[in-house]
């Protein structure tokens, strides 16, 4: 691929897969669907607010779209080595709560006007809300989570929310470069989406009794899971739907963000045609992203990016060898390839 002309066809293959499977997602959360639906409620009562202005932003986040990943993760966890308890409820809500709360920011940094098929709370009311919302979500998460009698929950979460944060300041200091390598795209990702799915596995696991090696393994586990999602995701930002997926897609785009597809088409360029990609990517449009996206799929890039987002969905699936069979465990193997078929 070589010429700028041939760039300004649209891709014809790598579509978007119609809807975001919501049964795929509702058949794997069935063995912890009652669970799921306490910890809604423990959600609906922990932000419930007198003042009408407040309940409704904090409801606003909860409605509608909202996959319930973290939850479920945390859930299924549980269920796969033994009961799921009260305290599994309670940090099921606090892990969605944080969820919430870093999509709210993350909002405001990549100036979004779509989430959960919703306005966002910028596009909505302003900067200024979102942030204090985000953090008002943070802080009521953190709250909610005292309440439990061992200190690990908190620990493990101000932990993982600590590094989710580290990987937004990461990649917001990394915007704009061209020559970022793949091992700095993977800090990034592992720390702003894997180790919150790390620490829900960890949750899931310690407040099942599980013995320290297991809790590592589902540990690990949700870390590949996480890595293989956030690829999926960086893929469906550029081919997705917004309709479909209910969330402003192109935002990597407009901030200069080199993500994996990138990083892939990059690696396999001459320097003269690497310097034709920078230009590209130095002049965010919707002409420009078009041929980009051609040129991603002309190139073979999507395709192995796709193949990397398998790989780690792969390796996610191979730490689950050693459980007991069971539903919860035939669920948690099904959820890494879910996630990335997001996209394929
Ligand atoms: C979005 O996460 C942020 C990423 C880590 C890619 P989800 O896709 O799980 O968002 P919701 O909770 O379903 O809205
Ligand atoms: C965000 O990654 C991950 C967070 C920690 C919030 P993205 O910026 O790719 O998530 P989306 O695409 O906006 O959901
Ligand atoms: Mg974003
Ligand atoms: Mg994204």
């Amino acid at each position: 691929m070589s010429t700028a002309d041939s760039r300004q066809r649209s891709p014809q293959q790598l579509q978007p897969k119609p809807p975001d499977p919501v049964s795929a997602w509702l058949q794997i959360f069935a063995p912890i669907a009652q669970d799921l639906a306490t910890v809604e409620r423990r959600l609906q009562d922990s932000l419930q607010h007198s003042d009408p202005f407040i309940d409704e932003l904090a409801q606003r986040c909860f409605r509608l779209g909202g996959k319930r990943l973290r939850p479920a993760l945390l859930l299924m966890t549980a269920q796969a080595i033994g009961e799921v308890n009260d305290a599994h409820h309670t940090l099921a809500a606090v892990v969605e709560m944080i969820h919430t709360a870093t999509l709210v920011h993350d909002d405001v940094l990549d100036e979004a006007d779509i989430r959960r098929h919703e306005d966002t709370i910028n596009a909505r009311w302003n900067n200024q809300t979102s942030i204090l919302l985000g953090d008002y979500l943070f802080t009521q998460a953190f709250y909610l989570a005292s309440s439990l009698e061992t200190t690990f929950g908190c620990r493990t979460i101000g932990r993982a929310t600590n590094i989710v944060c580290e990987g937004e300041l990461l990649q917001t200091a990394a915007s704009g470069k061209f020559d970022l390598d793949r091992k700095q795209y993977f800090r990034i990702i592992e720390a702003k989406t894997a180790s919150l799915c790390a620490c829900c596995c960890t949750l899931g696991a310690h407040y099942a009794g599980a013995d320290h090696e297991t809790v590592k393994r589902l540990e690990n586990f949700g870390l590949q899971l996480g890595l293989a999602f956030q690829i999926a995701d960086d893929l469906l930002d550029l081919v997705g739907e917004e309709k479909t997926v209910g969330k402003s897609l192109g935002t990597d785009l407009t901030k200069q963000r080199m993500t994996l597809p990138l990083l892939v088409l990059r690696d396999q360029l001459a320097t003269s045609e690497q310097q034709e990609l920078q230009t590209l990517l130095d002049h965010p449009s919707s002409e420009n992203s078009a041929a980009l996206l051609n040129w991603l799929e002309e190139s073979g890039a999507l395709r192995q990016t796709r193949d990397l987002a398998l790989a780690h969905a792969d390796q996610a699936i191979r730490q689950l060898d050693f459980l007991p069979d069971t539903p919860a465990k035939h669920s948690l193997q099904q959820l890494p390839r879910v996630a990335v078929s997001r996209c394929v």
